[in-house]
């Protein structure tokens, strides 16, 4: 049996590098102030296609959506942001508090093409802020990834921002940009001749060349912005300047999803090769009321966790396996009987200890410490048991010593606690 095409199995060769990228952000957002929440995979197909948009490829195209044994609408959840608002929303949240700081990380499903960088199955370190319009906090989140990327050690990585302006100043760009479309109507393929009426910002990332070509010289968000549009970017900009955070102001990043209002922006990198966002994210003022909420303001984003660690390994970032503190080689019954207990003895204490039960010779038991790269190892022969004298190998040195079968655990914890 095989498993579904774009999914994968994490295997343990790789887990480390997933713990520690885990490690490191949960860290983080916990010294930035932000809780985690869990929140389910499946949902009604409601809550996604009202939130990211009917006419946007996520939701026209790329979700696992069927009808449970009631002939209800649910749907494996492509993203965490709407489900995070659905749930903001129904726990009425904000009553006690609209200020609220969530990340949740978990598996997210599209069925888009595989390739490398882009699966059906794959993992998001998602982050929300909710009830704060300030432009500062824009700001602090674009300056938490970069954060979280630099103590991972990862440098090739760049800031993308944008603004995709306001209700007050959206029309403005809309109608340049419906200018433009309508007179290239020739031009343009089917989809984005329907888009053209449903939903035009979605045009600009069309990979069609002959829509690129047209849309190459398309209006852009930025020169349309209201006042106050512009001040809040000028602040996101100003902010990020005064931390020195790396950015490029990008006129092209409208972003795949149709909730953003104002600051917009992508973390990308050069190693991916197509796949080049690492992480996304920006502004939704309207998506809390939109969703049956009051007027609350939102901004958030999602790393793709698949993605960032693939970065990490093309940079040759490596966490090494936990190497083996002891390994137990008994030989006999009675060797195992009480090898056994000493082996738990010492895990509960933190010495990572293995034992073999599999009635093996000295030879092959030896062998296979080596293999498990062991930096001791404990003989418990016939022999040993029987002169009250187990030994307690040190495999850099090859020194040896000898304990007493009682209790050796005290004796060997000591040893390696010196040794160390
Ligand atoms: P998104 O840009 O659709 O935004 O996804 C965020 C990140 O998830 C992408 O930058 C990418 O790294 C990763 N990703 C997306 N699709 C795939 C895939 N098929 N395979 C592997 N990785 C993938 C969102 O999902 C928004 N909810 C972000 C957000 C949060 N905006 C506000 N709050």
């Amino acid at each position: 049996m095989q498993i579904i095409r774009g999914f994968r199995d994490i295997l343990p060769g790789n887990i480390k590098l997933w713990q520690r990228v885990e490690k490191e952000a949960t860290q983080l957002f916990s010294e930035f102030g932000f809780n985690e929440i869990r929140l389910p995979i499946l949902e009604k197909t409601e809550v996604f296609a009202r939130s990211i948009g009917e006419v946007t490829d996520i939701v026209e195209k790329e979700m696992y959506t069927f009808p449970d044994r009631k002939g209800d609408k649910l749907s494996l959840r492509p993203e965490a942001t709407a489900s995070m608002v659905r749930a903001y929303v129904q726990h009425k949240m904000y009553a006690d508090d609209p200020v609220r700081k969530f990340y949740t990380i978990g598996p997210m499903f599209r069925r888009e093409r595989p390739q490398k960088g882009r699966y059906r199955q794959f993992y998001q370190i998602d982050v929300e802020i909710f009830g704060v319009a300030s432009a500062y906090i824009d700001a602090n989140l674009i300056f938490l990834l970069n954060e979280l990327f630099s103590r991972l050690g990862l440098t090739d990585l760049k800031a993308h921002i944008n603004s995709l302006g306001c209700p007050e100043c959206r029309p403005g760009f809309q109608k340049a940009l419906l200018d433009l479309l309508e007179s290239s109507k020739n031009e343009l393929c089917s989809n984005c001749l329907r888009r053209k009426d449903t939903n035009p910002l979605r045009t600009i990332d069309c990979k069609n060349p002959s829509c690129r070509e047209v849309l190459k010289d398309a209006p852009a968000t930025l020169d349309f912005l209201c006042k106050e549009c512009e001040d809040h970017f000028s602040i996101v900009k100003q902010a990020l300047k005064q931390q020195k955070v790396e950015f490029i102001e990008d006129k092209t990043l409208v972003r795949g999803l149709d909730y953003y209002t104002r600051t917009a922006f992508e973390i990308q990198t050069t190693s991916l090769g197509a796949q080049s966002a690492v992480a996304g994210g920006g502004r939704y003022d309207l998506l809390v009321k939109e969703m049956g909420g009051p007027d609350i303001p939102a901004i958030g984003f999602a790393i793709g966790f698949d993605r960032l660690v693939e970065v990490m390994e093309t940079l040759g970032k490596k966490v090494d396996d936990n190497l083996l503190d002891l390994f137990i080689v008994p030989i006999g019954a009675v060797a195992m009987e009480k090898g056994y207990h000493w082996s738990t003895d010492l895990n509960l204490q933190g010495i990572r200890c293995e034992i073999d039960y599999r009635g093996r010779s000295l030879k092959s038991l030896m062998k296979r410490a080596d293999k498990l790269g062991a930096k001791y190892v404990l003989i418990a022969g016939e022999k040993e048991i029987s002169d009250n004298a187990l030994v307690l190998r040190n495999m850099n040195t090859r020194e040896q010593i000898s304990m007493g079968v009682e209790n050796p655990v005290a004796d060997i914890i000591e040893y390696i606690k010196k040794n160390d």
